[in-house]
């Protein structure tokens, strides 16, 4: 596995693959890898012949400067298990890389950037659309993958590629859970005991709201169902709960739902701010 801190080396090699007429593709990350990353590893190497992962915590996408600054790290153990999934290249900048100046350049995604996650977190996927554009100009790769765990960022990514004219396939993976339904995140490492076991009430509240949706429920009853289940945990406390287009995130606040419905939920469990969401396709 080629392990590059600089985006120049990293472009020379991937010159080399392209030349021999590889394919390139690329999973953007932050880190402290988990299972459900080494699912978008394990695509990544099966469609591509060179598969790139790219660890950085990304400054521009954190609003909260102690977010940032707790944020897991772990490259030995990250570069281990990537190695044994099949990565091929490995590019790990540092800030002053990705970042040799302060950057002017804001992405402005308009009420997709603003609505949820972007409101609990201004700048957020100013920041994303940042690093992620940087990161697609640098790899330049045929297809990039990202999970579907954080919804509204693949959303965000769609619309940017799609603005932005990028030639590159966008592939959601769905997402990885434990075995009592919590997803698989980097931040559950901050998590006590007591609170994992607290935080398994999330996906047990949106399969409740899965069945409604089955049943052609209201969004209303969707999220009256999910918010009354989360509070069977008292250590959880819900952000939002939405229903939206999964493809758009465009909000449903139908009394049918008879269309594709992601429920959307975001919780804080102490201080650590956990989102997950449940697709159902009609
Ligand atoms: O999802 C993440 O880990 C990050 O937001 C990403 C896409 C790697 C950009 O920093």
């Amino acid at each position: 596995m080629e392990v590059y801190k600089e985006a120049r080396l990293l472009r020379k090699s991937l010159t080399k693959h392209r030349n021999t007429g590889h394919s390139v593709g690329l999973v953007p990350t932050m880190g402290c890898l988990h299972k459900g990353h080494l699912q978008l590893i394990k695509r990544c190497h099966k469609q591509n012949e060179a598969a790139v992962c790219s660890v950085f915590v990304n400054p521009t996408q954190f609003n909260n400067p102690s977010d940032l600054e707790n944020y897991p790290q772990n490259i030995e153990e990250d570069l281990n298990l990537l190695e044994l999934t099949g990565c091929d290249i490995v590019f790990y900048p540092d800030v002053k890389e990705m970042y040799p100046q302060p950057p002017v350049v804001k992405i402005d995604f308009g009420n997709l950037g603003n609505i949820l996650e972007g409101k609990f977190r201004p700048g957020h996927f100013s920041g994303v659309g940042l690093i992620v554009s940087k990161l697609f100009n640098i790899v330049a790769p045929d297809r990039a993958y990202f999970g579907e765990k954080d919804l509204q960022q693949l959303a965000i990514i769609r619309r940017l590629v799609a603005d932005m004219n990028y030639d590159i396939e966008i592939i959601g993976i769905p997402t990885v859970r434990k075995q009592n339904g919590m997803a698989l995140s980097s931040r559950n490492k901050r998590l006590t005991k007591d609170e994992k076991t607290q935080a398994s009430v999330i996906y047990k509240a949106l399969k409740a709201g899965e069945a409604i949706v089955k049943n052609k429920g209201s969004a209303r009853d969707v999220c009256n169902v999910v918010g009354d289940i989360l509070k069977e945990a008292p250590l959880v406390n819900p952000e939002y709960i939405v229903c939206v287009n999964p493809d758009t995130f465009e909000i449903l606040e139908t009394d049918n739902i008879t269309e594709n419905t992601a429920i959307c939920t975001a919780v804080k469990i102490g201080d650590v701010r956990l989102i997950d969401n449940l697709i159902v396709r009609s």
